[in-house]
C-alpha cells in the first residue's frame, strides 16, 4: 500500500452508514448497529476514536479491522464462544445480540498508559481494589497479567476504573460471575499473547466485551484482538528501549494519541483537532502493518466507495431489498 492509493480514498471513507431500512439504529464509536430481532448488523466504519471522542476517518481502517476482529474470534472460539453469525461484507459483521456487560474487560501484562500514570498519581491501588509490585517502572511486565476492569461510560463520558467489590456492590453482576469472566478474560490474553508472540509482537493489553446471549451463556462480542482494543509492541525492540527508557515502537491506536497528546496538546478535553492529511495516511500504514504482521499476508486496498459496496453486499445476502 502506498501514501497515493490512501489518499485516493479519502474522498470514499465511510464515515457513517446510514441504512435506515435495516432496523432500529445506534451508533458506537466506530461501528453502526442495526437491531433486527435477535441478530445485529454491525457496519465497522473507518471512524477512529481516542481519548473517547470521534475524530475522523482512516483509509481502510473498518476493512482492517474487521479482518483482525474475525481472525481473533476464530482463534478463541475454543475457549469461549462469539456472537459472530456471519461476515457479509469486510465491512459487516452479524451478529446474536447479547445483553452486555456494560463493563470493559482489561486485562494488562505490562504497566503504561493510564495504569501507568494512576500508579505515579498513587491512585491504582484504591481505584482497582487491588495491590501492584512497588518500584515497577513505566513499561515493565507485571508479575502475571491482571484485569483492569472499566466501567463502560456513555457517549462522550470517559471510562473510569472499578472493582469486582464495586460491580457486586451495584448489582451489576454476582461474584460468581464475574469470576467467570474473569477467568475468560485471562484466558483470552493467554492466546492472545502467544497468537502475537508467534508473530514477533507483544500483547501490552487489550480491553475485552462480553455478554450474555439468549440461552444465558457468556460469549464474547464487538471485538477482539485488534489495534482499536489492544496495545501491540514490536517484540524484538522491547528489551533496547526498556533500557534506555525510550517509548516503545507500537502498531497500536497509541500512535494517534501520541500525536494528539504531544503534537497537539489534546488529551481528551476541550474540542479535538482535526486530523490532518498525514497523521491519516501514516495510521493507515500502521494499521495495514499491523494486520500484514498478525495476518501472515499484506492487506491489498481497493479504491472506491465503501457504502456502495456495503449496499450490494448486503442486497445479496436479503438483508437489504
Ligand atoms: N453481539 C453484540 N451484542 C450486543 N451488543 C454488542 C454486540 N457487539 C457489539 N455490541 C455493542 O455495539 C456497540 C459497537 O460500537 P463501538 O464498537 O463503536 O462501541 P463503543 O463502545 O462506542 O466504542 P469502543 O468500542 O471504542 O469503546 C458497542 O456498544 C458494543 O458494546
Ligand atoms: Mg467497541
Amino acid at each position: 500500500m502506498t501514501p497515493e492509493i490512501i489518499k485516493a480514498q479519502f474522498p470514499h471513507t465511510l464515515a457513517q452508514a446510514q441504512i435506515p431500512a435495516l432496523g432500529r439504529y445506534y451508533q458506537g464509536k466506530v461501528r453502526d448497529v442495526y437491531e433486527r430481532g435477535e441478530q445485529l448488523v454491525i457496519i465497522t466504519t473507518d471512524r477512529v476514536s481516542a481519548f473517547d471522542r470521534v475524530l475522523g476517518t482512516i483509509p481502510f481502517k473498518g476493512e482492517m479491522l474487521n479482518a483482525l476482529a474475525q481472525a481473533g474470534f476464530d482463534s478463541t472460539q475454543d475457549i469461549i464462544p462469539n456472537a459472530v453469525l456471519s461476515r457479509p461484507d469486510p465491512n459487516v459483521f452479524v451478529m446474536q445480540k447479547c445483553t452486555a456487560y456494560p463493563v470493559e474487560w482489561v486485562v494488562r501484562a505490562y504497566v503504561t498508559g493510564s495504569l501507568w500514570r494512576d500508579i505515579q498519581a498513587k491512585t491504582a491501588e484504591k481505584a482497582y481494589d487491588m495491590q501492584f509490585p512497588k518500584h515497577i517502572k513505566k513499561d515493565e511486565a507485571l508479575p502475571f497479567p491482571v484485569l483492569t476492569p472499566f466501567t463502560k461510560a456513555e457517549n462522550g463520558q470517559h471510562d473510569r476504573p472499578t472493582s469486582r467489590r464495586e460491580l457486586i456492590e451495584s448489582n451489576i453482576m454476582t461474584g460468581e460471575a464475574f469470576d467467570q469472566a474473569e477467568a475468560t478474560a485471562i484466558a483470552l490474553f493467554a492466546r492472545g499473547q502467544a497468537l502475537a508472540q508467534a508473530r514477533g509482537l507483544i500483547l501490552v493489553d487489550t480491553k475485552y466485551e462480553l455478554g450474555l446471549n439468549t440461552e444465558g451463556q457468556l460469549t464474547l462480542i464487538d471485538e477482539v484482538h485488534t489495534p482499536d482494543s489492544s496495545r501491540y509492541w514490536v517484540a524484538s525492540e522491547y528489551e533496547t528501549r526498556l533500557a534506555a527508557q525510550h517509548p516503545q515502537r507500537m502498531l497500536d491506536k497509541e500512535n494517534l494519541r501520541q500525536w494528539l497528546s504531544e503534537t497537539c496538546g489534546f488529551t481528551g478535553d476541550g474540542p479535538p483537532p482535526l486530523l490532518t492529511e498525514d497523521i491519516r495516511v501514516r495510521l493507515c500504514l500502521r494499521y495495514a502493518e499491523l494486520y500484514h504482521q498478525l495476518l501472515s499476508q499484506p492487506f491489498v486496498p481497493s479504491v472506491g466507495s465503501v457504502i456502495s459496496r456495503l449496499t450490494t453486499s448486503l442486497q445479496t445476502v436479503g438483508l437489504l431489498a
